[in-house]
């Protein structure tokens, strides 16, 4: 038995409890040793923070530090309970089962994934962790929402020992299809880690069809619509669980209001002028993560550049990349290869007065993105594949004026939604290059019916939406059918 599931069940204080890897803040030691909290990166403390500064709840995870213990505190209004990882669990648990076999094993390998039994045996072990955690602040009968891949056993575990509680979890990023999840030599044991939770949100109706295939092929359990019957080996129905798309959103009031903000307006006026007031602005915004994309639209660029359709002198490419999982291999490659390729064209093409790319490793607060998008004509997301890019709603709910165009790979969630972008298979190099001298020479009535229509899907669904259908299904789901 799990050392989760041989704890007595003792009730916590909070009805409602979030329990993702990261904390919205990440621990940072300067270098003259003083301490202090970073917003962490991605999307998912992007969608979550917003909500849980609302709510009134606690929120457990891992506070990026390894090796330290830290007793729970107060942040921006949010109950936050670290769970510690040693330098050996951030090396196995994290670096390695969940960001080189899980990440790349769910956005379609585009890079190959490693299965490696110790990185298993730390990622169960962190996940009884992160279990046992939520199960001592959870009150009785309480709410509890775990998040994405690094955290998939922790249903199953968590109703072992509190079977009391209800039980949501949303993964972010994609769920592959059956025929790529079959590599996974602990498939078994993942789905059925899931399958603890009352409620398996995914982000698009293709990852939760994806999931309920891997389950009637692998788990075997009896499956009608979307409710998985969960039954016990002499096939006894113990309970139901459910799987439904909920695609996340952003908090559309705090972008619009930032866009509407003077001193954000004139900061994207200033970035204009820095560039040399260009006649066109292209921005390109991610996390530095080979699903991203980054590649084949510098690559598009450098061909538009050389083949004459852009020019330097009129036309700036800005793209942030800002900093991740540094310690992976394969983003120590993918950053040689995007500064090489950002090398390459800036050499060819830079005058001493103009700069093609100006390329920044950097993240920036959100008051800087904001300027960010609003000095930005066009918006390229080309990923490979992604859950759902909130950069793109992101810079949609920027455009409080409805002009700018953004250009949007079909391989995102927010491809479904975003119907009035121009779609694109970022694969198809010709086809990329005509998509964004699309975007640059699109009529601005054009531009303004797109991006109307664009705006009012998001501001219709913000986060707050999400969170609210996600937790109303998880209340409205009887446990017996
Ligand atoms: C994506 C994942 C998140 C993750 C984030 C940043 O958005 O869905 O779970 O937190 O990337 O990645 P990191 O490895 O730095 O937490």
């Amino acid at each position: 038995m799990s050392p989760a599931a041989s704890a007595q069940p003792e009730f916590g204080e909070f009805e409602f409890v979030v329990v993702s890897n990261r904390l919205p803040v990440d621990r940072v030691t300067d270098d003259d040793g003083t301490t202090g909290w970073r917003r962490s990166p991605g999307g998912l403390v992007t969608a979550l923070a917003p909500v849980m500064e609302k709510a009134d709840g606690a929120w457990v995870g891992w506070h990026g530090a390894p090796d330290e213990k830290l007793k729970p505190f107060h942040n921006k209004g949010m109950q936050l309970v670290p769970v510690e990882l040693s330098l050996r669990e951030v090396e196995f648990y994290y670096e390695g089962f969940s960001n080189a076999t899980l990440w790349p094993l769910y956005h379609d390998v585009i890079a190959p994934p490693e299965f490696h039994r110790h990185w298993w045996d730390s990622y169960r072990r962190v996940n009884e962790r992160f279990a046992t955690a939520a199960a001592k602040v959870a009150a009785e009968g309480a709410t509890v929402w775990v998040q994405d891949y690094q955290l998939q056993l922790v249903p199953k575990l968590l109703r072992e020992v509190r079977p009391d509680l209800k039980i949501g979890f949303f993964n972010h990023i994609p769920f592959p299809p059956v025929e790529i999840f079959a590599q996974m030599p602990w498939r078994r044991q993942v789905l059925e880690g899931l399958l603890g939770a009352d409620l398996v949100g995914f982000q698009r109706t293709g990852d939760t069809s994806n999931f309920l295939r891997c389950v009637r092929r692998y788990v075997g359990h009896p499956i009608k619509a979307q409710q998985v019957d969960v039954q016990d080996d002499a096939g006894r129905t113990l309970y139901f669980s459910r799987a439904e798309a909920f695609p996340i959103s952003i908090d559309v009031k705090r972008i619009s209001d930032l866009a509407e903000n003077e001193d954000v307006r004139e900061r994207a006026r200033q970035i204009r002028r820095e560039l040399g007031d260009p006649k066109v602005v292209v921005l390109g915004v991610d996390r530095l993560d080979y699903t991203k994309g980054i590649g084949h639209r510098l690559k598009a660029y450098g061909e538009l550049l050389e083949d004459g359709r852009i020019k330097v002198e009129n036309s700036a490419l800005i793209q942030v990349a800002s900093p991740s999982r540094e310690r992976v291999e394969q983003y120590r490659i993918l950053r040689e290869e995007v500064e090489g390729a950002v090398g390459h064209i800036s050499g060819m093409f830079d005058t001493m007065r103009n700069t093609a790319i100006r390329y920044l490793h950097h993240s920036y607060p959100v008051e800087e993105m904001v300027a960010l998008y609003l000095a930005a004509d066009v918006m390229l997301v080309t990923a490979l594949r992604d859950g759902m890019n909130l950069v793109a709603k992101e810079y949609v709910a920027a455009r409080t004026n409805n002009q700018g165009a953004l250009v949007l790979s079909e391989f995102t969630g927010a491809a479904d939604q975003l119907r009035q972008a121009v779609l694109v298979n970022p694969h198809d190099i010709d086809g990329l290059k005509e998509a964004i001298c699309q975007a640059i020479q699109m009529d601005p009535q054009e531009a303004n019916r797109r991006m109307k229509s664009m705006r009012k899907q998001v501001l219709q669904n913000d986060v707050e939406r999400w969170s609210e259908d996600f937790l109303r299904a998880l209340q409205a789901k009887e446990d017996h059918v």
